[in-house]
This record gives C-alpha cells, structure tokens and sequence, in this order.
C-alpha cells in the first residue's frame, strides 16, 4: 500500500484561491486531497510544486463519490447551483463550509441555508475566518483561532481533529445557529477599539476646545503660531492622563456596583461591561498619547518655552561705553524644571513596563500573579505618578497665587486622576477590602439571613412510635430517633 493510501480521503469542491490553498495545507498536514472542479481538464493545482501532483483534480460527482469529508471553496451563491444534482451523493457526507459573507446577518447564515438545501447532509461551519493567504503560506498558527459550528457532533469533532492537525487552534461553538455569529466575525473592523478611540477623540477635543478658550478667548496668553505644538501638547497630554484614569476607574465602579448589589453574579450594566472589557484598548490608547507627548515636550524643551524652569542671571556690561546696560541671560535648569522632567520620566517608564507586559511572548512567561502585579499595581504607580508630574509643576505656581488653584488647568486634569486613586485606596482598606473580597469569592449578601431564617432546626421521628420531637441540634437527638427532617 502507497504512502498516500494510508492517508485520510478528503475533498474539495472549488479550484479557486481558498480551494488551492486549502488543498495544499491538508496535503501537507496528511491529508489525502482530491479536489473537485466544473472542468478538471482545464484545471492544475500548482505546477511548480512537484509534490502537489499527488492531488488529483476530477469531477464534481467523481469527487463527492469518493471523500467523506467535503469542503466546500465555493461561493455561497454557487453552491445551490453547484451540488443540486448530487443531493442523494451527499446523504450523510461532512459538507465544511468555509464561504464568508459581505453583509451580516442576524436571522441567518449561508451554513444553516446550506443545511436546509442538503438536509441528509451533515453541516460544519469553519475556516472561514483563515484567509487563503495564510492557509498557503503561514505555518506557524497554533494560536491562531478556527471556529467550527455544526447540529452534528461527532462531524464537529472530526472537524476539530482535522483543525488540530493543520495546525491552526479549533474552538467549538457548538450547533449551526452560532455560524451566524462566526460568519460576522470577518466582517468585524477592529470592535474592541471603538469606544476607546471615541472616547480619547471626545476627550481630546474637549481639552482643546476648552484650552482654546482659556487661552485665546478668555485672555490672550499663547500667540496662534503656537497651538500646533505648545498648546496641542497640553490637549494630547490632559487626553492622555484622562485616558489613563479611565482604564483604571473601571474596576472601582465595578467594585461600588458589587458592593450595592451584595453579590458578584449580578450581571454588569452594557456600558460597564464594555468599560472593562476594553481597558488593555483604553491603556494602550493612553500610552500611544503619552509617547506624543514626550516627543512634543522635548521638541520645545528650551528656556524661550518653560523660563520658570530655567536659572537666570543678570550680565552687567561696565560703565566705560557710553551707556550701561544689562540683559539677562538663561542657563541651567532648575529643581522645577529638572524634578518636572524626572518625576515625567518615571511616569513614562513604568507605563512602558506595563506596556511591555501586553505583548503575547512576554505574556506567555508571566504567571497570573506576576502579571496582575505589572498590570495593576504598576499601572496605579503610573498613574501616581503621573498626577506627581502635574503637582511638581502646579505646587509653586499654587503657592504663589492661591487664589486660582481651582482655575488652574493643573487643578482640572488631575481631578480624574485623583478620583481614581483616591477610590482605589479606599477599596483597599481592610474594612472594605474584607467585605469585597467575600462578595468576589461568591458570598451574597442576604443569603446568610434567609438561610439563617429557615433553619429552624430539626424534626426528629421516632421509629418505634412515630413521634415528632423538634430540635435545634442534631447531636441532642436520641439515639432511638433514626429519622431526621430538616424543617
Ligand atoms: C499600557 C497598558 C497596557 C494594558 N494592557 C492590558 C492588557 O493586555 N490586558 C488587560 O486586561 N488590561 C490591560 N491594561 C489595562 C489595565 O492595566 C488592566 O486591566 C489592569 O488589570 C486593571 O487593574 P485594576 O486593579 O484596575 O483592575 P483589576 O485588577 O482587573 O480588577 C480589580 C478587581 O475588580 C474586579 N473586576 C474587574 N473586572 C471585572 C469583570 N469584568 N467582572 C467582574 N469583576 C471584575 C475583579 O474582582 C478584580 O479583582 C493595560 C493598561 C495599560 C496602561
Ligand atoms: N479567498 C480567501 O481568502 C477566502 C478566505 C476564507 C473563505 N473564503 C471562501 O472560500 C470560498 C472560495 O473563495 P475563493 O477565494 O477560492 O474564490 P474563487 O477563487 O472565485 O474560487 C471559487 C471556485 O468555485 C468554483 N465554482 C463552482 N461553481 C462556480 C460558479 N458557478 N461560478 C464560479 N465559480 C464556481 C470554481 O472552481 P472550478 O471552476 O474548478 O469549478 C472557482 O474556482 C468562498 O466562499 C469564500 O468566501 C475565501
Ligand atoms: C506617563 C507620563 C506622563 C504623563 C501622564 C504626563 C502628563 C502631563 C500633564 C497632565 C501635564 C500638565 C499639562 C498642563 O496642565 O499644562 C504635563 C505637562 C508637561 N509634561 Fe508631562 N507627562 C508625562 C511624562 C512626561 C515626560 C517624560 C516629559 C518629558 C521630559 C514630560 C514633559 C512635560 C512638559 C514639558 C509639560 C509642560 C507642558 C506645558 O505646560 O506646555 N512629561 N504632562
């Protein structure tokens, strides 16, 4: 017997860019493939590959007679057309339908529509998601997910076993209705960036609306030239910091919602939920900001910008010309502008750590602890001292005009910044942190009472006579009593 015959017969029908490329994957990954095509003569599968002369291109009817598996690479809109004549051929064949849609549908999908033309037929949804360049070509997707829906479960199975030996990642998601969800998911464009870049582009332009007021309508403090950097720097970094408390806020409301309701299982309200689940967005959105802003405020880092954070000296030029003058003359930085920049930099860094922790390799190697710490508890660190940053600057300017501490636009960007910590510290002192500790660990509040309400002890029967006896311990029950109902 050849190599080939020991291989597992599977086919697919379509000779096109997704058929080829999925008939070359399964040939590697140990499949024997025979592929079906409306004119196998006229058809090659790929002539600079000597080892794909062993797939073999026939008839539709040839094809579907002799593989029990069959993938379909066909347009959805085809496939009636397609396999009307072979309905019989097909009673009890796997039909893999890998077609994708260019609307999505909610009250349907092409998988459960292919069902109800081939009802003997046994429906799998998959691969649709794996463009045919990666199928070709990419070899290295053991991470990379394959979700597979179909009524059948043993064809499900097979479908997952194939799955596994392309080496592509399958995940179950259960009977055929679920196709619809799978069908969407190529149409998706990036959801889980959506709030967050609504929400930073909100935030940003109300900072920049509002620093445009301040500083061009309220008083004319900045010449126009300068809203391209000096004053967009302000917007980009206030949206920044924003952005950062935001991601860490979440939690606490998610706290403040256990601790109202008394229990974890109550499920979170949409917005809330979206909150969390897009926090790694919201972050990631806050750090790509931050990086602007640094780069902004090295670009006009010079005395000319920031002169409170410059040392100045008066030079004094003698009297022997014919007038004396004097002019001043700026040198090295000071401690507000030099702790500025540390404190800055700090900040900077160890939000860069909890960046670095995002990536998947790094991630890999971190146990939960380690990576909750990164993400956590450094996160909260930067965003300490990020509102450090700001209070290194505002403090001397609050100390010598105390009258606009609450005007000051130092005061109003880190009003958020402060919430959130202020909130998470509270969460932590132990009083409260016990509480939500044992909501988290599945405790609900009330239960204790009801519970506590019914258990009005014991009814105790005598075997000999029948007797009740109540009471509240079991261990006070004679040892006659051999029947115990709890009431
Ligand atoms: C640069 C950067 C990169 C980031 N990358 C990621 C990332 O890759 N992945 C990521 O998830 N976040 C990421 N974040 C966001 C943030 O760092 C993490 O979500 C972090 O774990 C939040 O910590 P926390 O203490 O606020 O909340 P958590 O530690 O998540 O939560 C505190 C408690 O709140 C409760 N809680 C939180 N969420 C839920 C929920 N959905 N349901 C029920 N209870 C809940 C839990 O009991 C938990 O113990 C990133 C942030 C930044 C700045
Ligand atoms: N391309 C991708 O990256 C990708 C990714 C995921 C899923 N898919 C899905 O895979 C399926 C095939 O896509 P594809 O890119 O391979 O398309 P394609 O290149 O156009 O190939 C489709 C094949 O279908 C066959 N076919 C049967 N009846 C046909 C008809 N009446 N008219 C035209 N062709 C007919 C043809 O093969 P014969 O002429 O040999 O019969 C044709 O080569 C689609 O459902 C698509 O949604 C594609
Ligand atoms: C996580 C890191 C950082 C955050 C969140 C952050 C945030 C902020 C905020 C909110 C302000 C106040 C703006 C205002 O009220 O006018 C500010 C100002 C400033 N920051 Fe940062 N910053 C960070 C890092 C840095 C770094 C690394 C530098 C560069 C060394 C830097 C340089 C400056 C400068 C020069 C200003 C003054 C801007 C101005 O007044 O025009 N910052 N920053």
């Amino acid at each position: 017997m050849s190599e080939i015959e020991h291989r597992q017969r599977v086919g697919i029908l379509g000779t096109g860019y997704f058929g080829r490329a999925l008939a070359k994957r399964l040939f590697f990954s140990g499949y024997d493939v025979i592929l079906g095509s409306r004119e196998p003569d006229r058809r090659e599968i790929s002539p600079n590959q000597d080892v794909l002369y062993d797939i073999k291109i026939v008839s539709v009817q040839e094809c579907i007679k002799s593989a029990p598996i069959l993938f379909l690479a066909v347009h959805f809109e085809h496939v009636e057309k397609l396999l009307k004549e072979h309905v019989q051929l097909l009673s009890e064949k796997i039909l893999i339908d890998v077609s994708n849609r260019k609307i999505p549908s909610k009250l349907t999908s092409h998988a459960e529509e292919i069902e109800k033309l081939f009802p003997k037929s046994r429906v799998v949804k998959a691969f649709n998601v794996i463009s045919a360049y990666a199928m070709e070509n990419d070899y290295d997707t053991s991470s990379k997910q394959v979700f597979i829906a179909g009524n059948n479960r043993e064809a499900r199975e097979i479908v997952v076993d194939i799955t596994k030996n392309m080496n592509f990642r399958p995940v179950d998601f259960g009977v055929l209705i679920s196709s619809r969800r799978i069908e969407k998911h190529p149409l998706r464009l990036f959801p889980e960036w959506r709030f967050p870049i609504i929400f930073a582009v909100g935030v940003f332009n109300g900072w920049l609306l509002f620093l445009i007021y301040i500083y061009y309508m309220f008083e004319s403090f900045y010449n126009w030239e300068q809203l391209s950097i000096k004053v967009m720097n302000k917007a980009v970094c206030m949206t920044s910091i924003t952005t950062l408390s935001a991601t860490y806020l979440a939690s606490s409301f998610a706290t403040i919602f256990q601790l109202y309701f008394g229990t974890k299982h109550q499920r979170f309200p949409r917005w809330l939920d979206t909150w969390l689940k897009t926090r790694k967005q919201l972050g990631l959105v806050s750090y790509l900001l931050v990086t602007v802003h640094v780069i902004m405020s090295l670009l006009t880092m010079s005395p000319t910008y920031y002169p409170p954070w410059y040392h100045s000296t008066r030079v004094r030029i003698p009297a022997n010309l014919n007038s004396t003058f004097e002019f001043q003359r700026i040198t090295w930085m000071n401690w507000k502008g030099e702790a500025t920049s540390l404190v800055g930099i700090c900040a900077y860094v160890v939000l860069s750590l909890v960046c670095v922790t995002t990536f998947p390799s790094v991630t890999d190697k971190l146990n939960w602890r380690e990576w909750r710490f990164a993400q956590s508890k450094m996160g909260h660190a930067a965003l300490f001292l990020s509102v450090a940053h700001v209070l290194v600057m505002a403090i001397p300017v609050w100390m010598k005009h105390p009258d606009v501490v609450y005007k000051s636009i130092f005061f109003v960007c880190s009003l958020l910044p402060w919430a959130t910590l202020v909130l998470k510290f509270v969460f932590m002192l132990p009083c409260i942190n016990r509480y939500v500790m044992k909501i988290r660990k599945g405790w609900i509040k009330g239960e204790e009472c009801e519970r506590h309400k019914m258990n009005r002890g014991y009814t105790a029967v005598d075997i000999n006579n029948g007797t009740p006896t109540q009471s509240q311990d079991v261990s006070s029950i004679p040892e006659n009593v051999m029947m115990l109902r709890k009431i």
